[in-house]
């Protein structure tokens, strides 16, 4: 007589059940690893909070680069930062921009061995820090978007495969839809920030990006934490507006929209493990209250398992050189 029929346990007793009934399972080749390019010659900064994440200078980050493409990294996200700040955030376009400068060498050295994405914003290039432009003390949304469009159309005309709008501002998917096909280039993706919402997470981030707003906040562009059916009007705008895929961001505290998206939606779903997020992972393990190989490994398989598709996480590059899995 034992005490019940109904064992799940049973499942479970050895690895090599275990094995055959994992049901997520995924590889680094979903994984897209960001990187910070500035301007400043022969700079190579640690990030405070994010240990083994660097601000560095084009000849700093493309040596890098070689190294990360010997270790398996293939896909990469570009984030520019620069002193030459303005109202008009006119350095986002302008040939000097380092992203703009790095990117043309990548495609050169490395042709279609490498994905490049390219954020598209104005934080990094606006003396005030916000995603868009201030006009009269507001963040002005139409002012906004010929910006952003000419600063996609500068990234893809220098080499980049997908721009990724992360500002914020309505429209701007389809504006920079219509400018990439007018410019020629149909075959340059956009992976938008679909729902990101203003999250306490992105502190290291601004930091790294030389990008906190100067005043205010960023609530009246990015999302609120509350909501969850606003999500839902997102998506379906960015889908109107024809986004190759949605993103959701960041990505731990928001796995409910991440399933949402992934039932809600047939393009592909991706998710931002983001610098907050990268922090918090790095402080347990370095206080010793987790093994970092086995908390990462959750971390991103959560993600996965709520519905994401592909990942953005600084993490990558110690997952191929530790080969945690
Ligand atoms: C800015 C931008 C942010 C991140 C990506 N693009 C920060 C913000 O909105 O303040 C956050 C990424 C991270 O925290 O890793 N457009
Ligand atoms: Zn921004």
């Amino acid at each position: 007589m034992s005490y019940t029929r109904k064992r799940p346990r049973r499942s479970r007793t050895s690895p090599l059940v275990r094995e055959m009934l994992a049901e997520t399972r995924w590889s680094t080749d979903s994984l897209i690893q960001p990187y910070f390019v500035t301007d400043k010659p022969g700079a190579k900064i640690e990030i405070p909070g994010m240990p083994g994440i660097f601000r560095e200078s084009p000849d700093e980050f493309l040596a890098g680069l070689e190294e990360d493409v010997k270790l398996g990294i293939r896909r990469i996200m570009l984030f520019g930062v620069t002193e030459h700040k303005s109202e008009d955030a006119a350095f986002a376009y302008a040939g000097k921009n380092p992203v703009i400068e790095v990117t043309k060498e990548i495609r050169k050295r490395y042709g279609d061995d490498l994905l490049v994405f390219a954020d598209v914003c104005l934080c990094a290039y606006t003396d005030h820090g916000h995603c868009g432009l201030v006009i009269d003390g507001q963040i002005d949304n139409d002012q906004s978007v010929p910006v952003l469009v000419r600063m996609a159309v500068a990234l893809a005309d220098a080499g980049v495969q997908w721009v990724a709008p992360s500002d914020m501002m309505d429209g701007r998917v389809g504006a920079i839809r219509d400018a990439l096909d007018d410019a020629g280039h149909v075959d340059v993706g956009i992976l938008a920030y679909t729902a990101k919402y203003a999250s306490n997470y992105y502190g290291p981030f601004r930091e790294a990006a030389e990008s906190a707003p100067q005043f205010g906040d960023r609530r009246s562009y990015q999302m609120d934490f509350r909501n969850r059916r606003e999500a839902h009007l997102e998506l379906e705008l960015d889908d109107l507006e024809d986004a190759d895929w949605v993103m959701v961001k960041p990505a731990l505290p928001y796995l409910d929209i991440i399933a949402d998206f992934r039932e809600r939606t047939s393009l592909p779903v991706a998710a931002y493990n983001v610098s907050g997020e990268y922090a918090a992972a790095k402080l347990l393990a370095r206080e010793g209250f987790a093994d970092e190989g086995l908390l990462v490994i959750e971390n991103l398989t959560a993600i996965f398992r709520a519905g994401a598709q592909v990942i953005l996480t600084y993490h990558l590059r110690e997952i191929l050189q530790n080969g945690w899995r």
